[in-house]
C-alpha cells in the first residue's frame, strides 16, 4: 500500500495553530516580500503568499516593481525595511529581474529578518548544526513532512537530486543533521539510477518533469517531489513520473497539494518566529 503524503493538510495544521497564536497577540508578525521579475509563477507565488499571510492575521505589503527598478534603489529600500522596527520578516522573491545582483541584495538583508534563511550568516550556522534565525522554507517544510508520517531518518540513504540553494543544499544538510547518510545528485551526476536505486528515500528538485521513473526507485522507497513543471497544457507536474513511481514508492508527495504547501506554511511559522525573537518573546502556548 502505498501512502499519499497531504501536503495541504499538514500546511493546514501548521496555519491553523499559527492563526490561533496571533489572535492572541497584541502587535501582529508581519512580512515584506519584494517581487522584482515579471515570471508569471513568480507572482502567483507572492500573491499566495500575501493571501496567506492576511488569512493569518498577520500584516504584509508586497513591493511589486516594473524592469524599471535599480540595483540602488532595491539597495535603499532593503536597508528601510531592516531599519523598520515593524517589519519582522523581509523576503525577496528570485529570481530577480536580470540585471539585478541578487546575492548582493540577500547579503544586505539583516539576518534576524531573513525569512527566507537565505543570508550566509544563517546557510552558516545551519551548515555548522548551529540554530539559524531561520531555516529555508521548502527544506523546513520536507523534514516536517517526513515527521509527520513518522519516516524514520537516522542511517537513512537519502539521494537528494539538484544542489541549488534554496532547496538541494539546504535539504541535505538538515537531513545530515538528521543522522541520515546523504548523496547529493545533481544535472553532471552520472548513472543516476544506479544512485536512486540505492535510495530508502528520494528527494527529487531538479525542475525536469517526470525525471524519476518507476525504474529508477527502489521498491518500498520514500519519495519527494520538490518540481513544480508547467506542462504546455497549464496542468503542473512534479519531477517524478507520479502516476507509476506511486505503485513503487512506500510514501509519495503528489504534485501540486505535496511540498508547495508546506513552503508557503514554513514562510509563515518563520515570519513568526522571528517576530517573537524580535520582540523578546516566548512562544504562545495553546
Ligand atoms: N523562488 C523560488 N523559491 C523561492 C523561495 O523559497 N524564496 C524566494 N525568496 N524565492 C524563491
Amino acid at each position: 500500500m502505498t501512502t499519499i503524503i497531504d501536503g495541504k493538510l499538514c500546511a493546514k495544521k501548521i496555519l491553523d495553530k499559527l492563526r490561533n497564536k496571533t489572535a492572541k497577540l497584541e502587535k501582529k508578525p508581519s512580512l515584506a516580500v519584494i517581487l522584482a521579475n515579471n515570471d508569471e509563477s513568480s507572482k502567483l507565488y507572492v500573491a499566495s503568499k500575501e493571501k496567506t499571510s492576511n488569512s493569518l492575521g498577520f500584516e504584509s505589503c508586497v513591493y511589486r516593481f516594473d524592469k524599471s527598478i535599480t540595483q540602488g534603489e532595491l539597495i535603499k529600500l532593503i536597508h528601510e525595511l531592516n531599519e523598520n522596527p515593524n517589519i519582522n520578516g523581509i523576503l525577496v522573491q528570485l529570481p530577480l529581474y536580470e540585471h539585478l545582483d541578487s546575492q548582493e541584495i540577500i547579503e544586505l538583508i539583516n539576518p534576524k529578518k531573513d525569512v527566507d534563511g537565505f543570508h550566509p550568516i544563517n546557510v552558516g550556522r545551519l551548515n555548522c548544526g548551529l540554530e539559524p534565525y531561520a531555516i529555508c522554507c521548502t527544506p523546513k517544510g520536507i523534514i516536517k513532512l517526513l515527521k509527520e508520517y513518522e519516516i524514520n531518518l537516522v542511517g537513512k540513504n537519502v539521494v537528494v537530486i539538484g544542489r541549488s540553494n534554496i532547496v538541494g543544499k539546504p535539504t541535505s544538510t538538515l537531513l545530515m543533521n538528521e543522522n541520515a547518510t546523504v548523496t547529493l545528485a545533481h544535472s553532471k551526476t552520472k548513472n543516476l539510477k544506479e544512485i536512486t536505486k540505492t535510495a530508502d528515500i528520494i528527494v527529487s528538485a531538479t525542475g525536469v518533469a517526470k525525471l524519476i521513473k518507476a525504474d529508477m526507485v527502489k521498491k518500498g522507497a520514500v519519495v519527494i517531489d520538490v518540481g513544480i513543471n508547467k506542462q504546455s497544457n497549464g496542468k503542473l507536474i512534479g519531477d517524478v513520473d507520479f502516476d507509476k513511481v506511486k505503485n513503487i514508492a512506500s510514501f509519495i508527495t503528489p504534485v501540486p497539494g505535496g511540498v508547495g504547501p508546506m513552503t508557503i506554511a514554513c514562510l509563515m511559522e518563520n515570519t513568526y518566529e522571528l517576530f517573537l525573537t524580535q520582540n523578546g518573546l516566548q512562544d504562545a502556548k495553546f
